[in-house]
């Protein structure tokens, strides 16, 4: 007999995967099945090691009689499926309004016609950018303002899922987190870049001078954080996901050089990103105090570290998709 049954959409990913691998890990009594298109982000590779433990169900979140059967078979659901990549949605953004908008008003209808509780996984790029110099941060008040196709799409499912609990009564829970790292991540995005740059013998890319802000968090605790909102969060609630990791991304650049013991300088400069968001900042403040939440690696050098250790020892994972996830970002100048 399962103390839960859950089921995650977009488990194949580089969140949903590490949120699988810690369930399996941490709570036994919960049986996960997993939904997952398995896109060019998803693979299947990323859950051989809970195998065993998890169900893989590989399919579309818009596909409504199949979320509708899963849903019906689960007490609760964590919804990550989503386009993620803010360069991919600025060169193609239709999957993302497919994906990110549908998708999460097919889960909506599902959850909604099965009285089943949900947590939707959101980002703090719906509420826009902060100014370099301010001493400000986000919080569950800030008002929506996204900038890019990648930003508005999550926004806009954010907003289905308001209406939903207010005009239907849906047992669901939001998170907005900040820009995770960790194990798993897809080698398009930053630190993977450019640590997977240098293992093959590529230099580093930074997007103009380095200035933005991002405020980065370790997977495992944005995934403890979802634990806990979903086990004992307010029903209809907004919560903000942060670990008061600040940094500019010249800062974080130089720092993956040092721990791969190269000159700090070693880098290229190349094409800004379009409408590029100035700084991300989360004030964590109602999670710690409502729910007494804490994350756990509060030292992100070390956490950069065995970051770098897990890519230097897993190039079977990434090494497949690397030269792709270049030629691409070469076509685009970056
Ligand atoms: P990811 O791109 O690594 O993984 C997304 C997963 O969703 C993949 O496995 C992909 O195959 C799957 N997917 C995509 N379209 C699908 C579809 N139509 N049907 C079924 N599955 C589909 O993303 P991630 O970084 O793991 O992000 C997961 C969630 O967390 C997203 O909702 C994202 O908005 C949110 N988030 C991410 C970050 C971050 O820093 N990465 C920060 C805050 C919030
Ligand atoms: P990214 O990982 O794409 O996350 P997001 O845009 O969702 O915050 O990028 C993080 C930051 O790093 C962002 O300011 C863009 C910048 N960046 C680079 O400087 N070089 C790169 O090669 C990439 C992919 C991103």
């Amino acid at each position: 007999m399962w103390a839960m049954r859950l089921l995650v959409t977009g488990g194949a990913g580089f969140i949903g995967a590490n949120f699988v691998h810690a369930t399996v890990r941490e709570r036994p009594d919960v049986q996960v099945s997993v939904l997952d298109s398995l896109t060019y982000a998803g693979s299947r590779e990323s859950l051989v090691p809970v195998a065993e433990d998890v169900r893989l169900i590989e399919g579309d979140v818009t596909d409504a009689a199949l979320v509708s059967a899963l849903v019906s078979e689960a007490d609760a659901v964590v919804h990550f499926a989503a386009e993620t990549h803010v360069d991919n949605a600025l060169a193609d953004p239709a999957p993302f309004v497919h994906t990110n908008v549908v998708g999460t008003f097919t889960v909506l209808e599902a959850v909604r016609r099965h009285d089943v509780r949900l947590h939707h996984v959101s980002t703090d790029e719906v509420y826009g950018d902060l100014p370099l110099d301010a001493a400000d941060r986000f919080t569950e008040s800030t008002p929506y303002h996204p900038s890019s196709p990648y930003s508005s799409t999550k926004a806009a499912a954010d907003l289905l899922v308001r209406a939903w609990v207010r005009s239907y009564g849906v047992a669901a829970t939001i998170s907005n987190c900040s820009n995770n790292y960790g194990p798993y991540q897809h080698v398009e995005k930053f630190i993977p870049r450019q640590i997977t740059n240098i293992l093959t013998g590529r230099r580093p890319k930074l997007y103009g001078r380095g200035a933005n802000v991002r405020d980065w968090i370790h997977v495992d605790d944005h995934n403890s954080a979802v634990w806990r909102i979903l086990t004992d969060g307010t029903l209809g609630r907004t919560y903000l996901i942060g670990a008061e990791g600040e940094r500019d991304n010249l800062t974080v650049m130089r720092t993956i050089l040092r721990l791969m013991g190269r000159s700090e300088d070693d880098f290229d400069h190349v094409t800004d990103r379009a409408g590029h968001d100035l700084r991300y900042a989360i004030d964590p403040s109602a999670l710690y105090q409502e729910l007494g939440w804490r994350p756990g690696h509060t030292d992100f050098e070390q956490g950069l570290r065995a970051t770098i250790d897990w890519y230097e020892a897993n190039e079977s994972w990434w090494g497949p998709l690397k030269n792709a996830v270049e030629a691409t970002y070469a076509g685009r100048g970056q």
